[in-house]
């Protein structure tokens, strides 16, 4: 069979939070089906790339007080980690905010704008007052109009499930600011995708391209026929400017699914590859994109049309899978079942959550439960009671009976070939990505593989005189149907499968379609190759996911504007800021904010006009103490000379406070 040739990708994952075992059904469940396609021989790649743009990450630095470039490369090294750590293996990871990714981005926008797939309109939106910046709708909280509800988001209402705009909320205020949102319009860029509902159409309906039940779904949402997207934000935005259109920037979800090209295109430039033999209109490659079943509208509608439309090639198939729960349940943050990726290792074996979710996963978009009791029961009863059990009962005879040799002809051809046989279905099942089924057949051979010792039972063997060749024989034949159950189970539990090879003196294992039993050849020393699961461990997690929480509490709105950049002690040494009296204060005619106030500031008199008439009457000024930046440029206005400013605290109108000092200071004293 000649080599296929298979490019894979999983969701990008936002730059904004750590890598959850939510995330980790996805990738375990790529990375599995990735290392199934390597150890058959495929040339199969596996890229992805951490998602950086959009507001939350934006607002996340701001909260910090870093860049979002610093943010996104902190979080970024912690994806990786995870990652490594759990054994998902990229053959790329870059990120959405490279060059890769701007210039594609920017290629496939033109294409689309030359082709008149984009249009322009202006649209009114949420819009801070204080931040200055558009609110996303999850950054709009208030009470629900329908049921009153409150503390919900500006899109639905968690509690009566009401769908509504921003607009419609009440009491709304901005997440950011805790300001009530004002009403703003702008101009919008937008990609025109009823113009490929025909090619939708066919590309939805190709066979193989979707699951039944996605394919039902896309045929309801074609149906109802398809809306303009919205492919533009305003500054503030961390993105991609869009190149005709300065302040203008690519919507996160534009430019996201153009990083699985862009983490490829990265790939080829470090291994020479072409890169249009993969992405160009006629590539021969198969494309998959697995994604969770929330996200499905973005790849199965808005990413072949951007595709198509921009002269690329569209995905071979797009898989989708379904939730993670917990005990039956959501993952709750309050209940501990809100688990890291990093929590979970510092407590457990991340095989034993690769292995349990591959039992569990079907290549459906059923939700998929974590169930701690089976979870445990499962991993200890099937890898370490099945699986490693055979070679710690059949070693420990080989290395102390027979010099840690196999013998020389097999036991029990017929059963070795059963094993063998057995690899066609359990390479169907790994290929259609049911995985659930894989592992309960992988685990009948073994119940067999255990039979053939419970029937043998080489312990008595052992003690009998003369029977040195049986007991020989029986073991090499255990040894040898484990060495295929872990040939099987390699794509799942990667670090046993090595320890494994190691374990039996061989070379990493292919798929074992036509392998000869291992005869008259050399193992080593047993070393235990998996423990059972401490169930106090998983009370740990719970616990630390716990106290997580309570140091990750969501941080408050800001009611204040940011703290400035931080100056040097010499900038701030540069302004003079002195205590004055105030001997006069005056109105001015015409002047709606201003008064004229005298000031004394000791050595000298000062004539400054302040913007304070909203706060103050004039008579309740004289004779008062504030502070003046004295030192300041003299700055002619439309009524004077204005000679300095005094400070002021405070969002202006009726709210204005004038800085006073405590009782003592005097005119012409400075402010240190
Ligand atoms: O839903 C998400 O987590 C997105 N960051 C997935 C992006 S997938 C792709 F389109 F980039
Ligand atoms: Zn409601």
């Amino acid at each position: 069979m000649s080599k296929r040739k298979i490019l894979v990708t999983s969701a990008l994952p936002y730059a904004n939070g750590p890598i959850h075992l939510g995330h980790l059904v996805e990738y375990i469940q790529t990375d599995i089906w990735v290392r199934f396609q390597k150890q058959r021989g495929n040339n199969c790649i596996y890229v992805c790339a951490d998602d950086t743009h959009g507001t939350p990450i934006m607002l996340r630095a701001d909260n910090e007080g870093i860049s979002p470039d610093q943010l996104i490369a902190q979080v970024e090294q912690e994806h990786r980690a995870d990652f490594n750590d759990f054994d998902v293996l990229f053959d790329n990871y870059h990120s959405t905010h490279s060059e890769e990714n701007k210039d594609l981005s920017e290629l496939i926008y033109t294409r689309l704008r030359d082709a008149d797939h984009i249009s322009k309109r202006t649209i009114t939106q949420a819009f801070d007052p204080v931040k200055n910046m558009f609110l996303p709708d999850r950054f709009i909280t208030g009470d629900c109009p329908k049921c009153a509800a409150k503390g919900q988001y500006g899109d639905n209402c968690e509690a009566c499930g009401a769908t509504y705009s921003p607009t419609e909320l009440k009491n709304a205020v901005s997440v950011v600011s805790g300001e009530k949102p004002i009403e703003k319009d702008s101009e919008h860029y937008f990609f025109n995708l009823a113009d490929f509902t025909d090619m939708l159409k066919d590309w939805t309906t190709a066979a193989g391209h979707l699951q039944p039940e996605v394919k039902n779904k896309m045929a309801e949402w074609l149906e109802n026929g398809l809306q303009q997207w919205d492919i533009s934000r305003d500054a503030p935005y961390f993105g991609f400017e869009i190149p005709d259109a300065p302040g203008k920037y690519f919507y996160v979800w534009m430019d996201a699914p153009v990083g699985y090209m862009a983490s490829f295109k990265n790939f080829c430039k470090k291994q020479n590859l072409d890169f249009d033999a993969f992405w160009g209109q006629d590539s021969d490659v198969e494309l998959y994109h697995f994604i969770g079943k929330d996200i499905i509208y973005f790849h199965a509608l808005f990413w072949p049309a951007m595709l198509s439309g921009a002269g690329f090639r569209t995905p071979s198939a797009v898989f989708a899978h379904g939730f993670l729960t917990v005990n039956g349940e959501k993952m709750s943050k309050s209940r501990g079942t809100f688990i890291k990726a990093r929590t979970y290792l510092e407590h457990l074996n991340p095989e034993y959550l690769r292995y349990y979710f591959a039992a569990k996963l079907t290549n459906s978009i059923d939700d998929l439960d974590l169930n701690f009791d089976d979870f445990s029961q499962r991993v200890n009863s099937d890898l370490v009671g099945k699986v490693v059990n055979i070679a710690s009962r059949c070693s420990g005879f080989i290395k102390k009976r027979f010099a840690g040799k196999l013998s020389a002809s097999c036991a029990e051809p017929e059963l070795f070939q059963q094993f063998i046989d057995a690899n066609k279905p359990i390479a169907e099942l790994y290929e259609n990505r049911e995985f659930g089924k894989a592992m309960r057949e992988i685990m009948a051979l073994a119940d067999k593989a255990n039979q053939y010792i419970e029937d043998k039972k080489p312990w008595l063997i052992a003690k009998e005189e003369g029977k040195d060749a049986e007991l020989h024989a029986i073991c090499s034949m255990g040894i040898n149907c484990f060495r295929l159950l872990v040939a099987y189970l390699k794509p799942v539990i990667p670090v046993l499968a090595k320890n494994a090879e190691s374990f039996l003196n061989i070379e990493p294992q292919v798929w074992p379609a036509d392998a000869q039993p291992l005869l008259d050849h050399a193992i080593n020393k047993f070393k235990p190759l998996m423990t059972r699961v401490e169930t106090d461990k998983i009370d740990a997690i719970v616990k630390a996911s716990k106290d997580n929480l309570q140091k990750t509490e969501a941080p408050k709105a800001k009611l204040f504007d940011p703290i400035a950049n931080t100056i040097e002690f010499d900038d701030f040494a540069k302004i003079d800021l002195r205590i004055a009296k105030i001997i006069k204060a005056e109105q001015i005619e015409g002047a709606e904010k201003l008064l004229q106030l005298t000031l004394d500031i000791g050595d000298e008199t000062r004539n400054i006009l302040a913007g304070i008439k909203s706060a103050y009457a004039a008579e309740e000024l004289e004779g008062k103490l504030t502070v003046v930046v004295a030192n300041l440029k003299p700055r002619k206005m439309r009524f004077g000379l204005s000679e300095g400013m005094i400070l002021a605290a405070g969002p202006g109108g009726k709210d204005l406070w004038l800085l006073s000092p405590d009782q003592g200071a005097q005119a012409g004293m400075r402010v240190k």
